[in-house]
């Protein structure tokens, strides 16, 4: 595979430096695009990929392209890459909301186009992306998307009219995780426990938790009564979440959160 980067800020270093480590692209394979120095030798400098400044280079250079600008410079980006029908691309965009029918009204028939929803923690490699196959995609395709976004996390393939619930579960589930974070290490601060240590617990009570459910498959209900003995201090703790509705909180700002990426969507 032979690997464009168009935009090489935080998503696409990442990205890039995920599918270099787990060896799913060579180094020497790879070839970023920006406007300014600053963002190329920054790229450059983390990935070890070359990095230029004329986007003709990477097209001529690749064939599959990474789409890694902010969504409002997306059909910008597209209208300025002079795309040849004898050269076809396979065009991953990971901007959030950018429809597919917006990156295939603004390509050729020789590109075929993948819209992604990653999220931040594809920064630390445990992304959770969810991904959606243009209608000019081809059989392999969905093979070399899941390689490229398995190298910085989890991916799932999902029809396109479901990816404001993705938005609303894991785009934006990462801030819902940190407020319960800090929310429970401030319960430990209450009692006494000092911050730094609260928080070193708390956030490994989250991960940990998280990887039981994803090691073991089990149903997050049964791992929960695995750990709760009658009369003892975890069921007082639930009884007192339950009072308090989190988890129909919870439940209500994934659906607010996905009806506010529709009305994003629609703006
Ligand atoms: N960061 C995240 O955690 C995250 C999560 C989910 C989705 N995303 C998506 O990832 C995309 C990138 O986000 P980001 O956070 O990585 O943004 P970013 O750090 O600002 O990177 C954007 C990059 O695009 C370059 N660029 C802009 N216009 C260009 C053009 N016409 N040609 C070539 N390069 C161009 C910019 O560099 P120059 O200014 O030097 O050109 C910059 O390197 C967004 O669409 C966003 O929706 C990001």
């Amino acid at each position: 595979m032979k690997l464009g980067v168009i935009g090489c800020g935080k998503m696409a270093t990442a990205l890039v430096k995920g599918v270099i480590d787990q060896g799913v692209v060579n180094v020497e394979n790879v070839m970023g695009v920006a406007r300014t120095e600053n963002s190329r030798q920054r790229f450059s400098d983390e990935t070890g990929a070359a990095a230029v400044s004329d986007i003709a280079d990477v097209l001529g250079a690749s064939d599959v392209l990474l789409l890694c600008t902010k969504p409002q410079d997306i059909v910008a980006t597209l209208a300025g890459c002079l795309f040849k029908p004898e050269e076809p691309k396979l065009l991953v965009s990971v901007a959030a909301g950018v429809t597919l029918a917006t990156l295939e009204s603004t390509t050729p028939d020789s590109v075929r186009v993948v819209r992604c929803m990653p999220n931040t923690p594809s920064l630390v490699g445990k992304g959770a992306t969810a991904f959606s196959l243009g209608a000019r995609c081809v059989e392999g395709d969905l093979e070399t998307v899941e390689k490229l976004l398995g190298a910085v996390g989890i991916s799932v393939e999902v029809p396109e009219k479901q990816m404001d619930a993705v938005t609303g579960l894991s785009g934006s589930g990462p801030a819902y995780i940190y407020l319960i974070i800090e929310a429970l290490a401030d319960g430990a601060v209450r009692q006494g426990l000092p911050r730094a240590e609260a928080l070193r617990l708390a956030a490994q009570t989250v991960s940990g938790a998280a990887e039981m459910v994803i090691r073991t498959g089990m149903h997050p209900a049964v791992l929960k009564d695995m750990v709760t003995s009658p009369g003892g201090t975890t069921i007082t703790g639930l009884s007192v979440l339950e009072e308090k509705n989190v988890r129909s909180a919870l439940i209500s700002a994934v659906s607010a959160a996905t009806q506010r990426a529709v009305e994003l969507g629609k703006a």
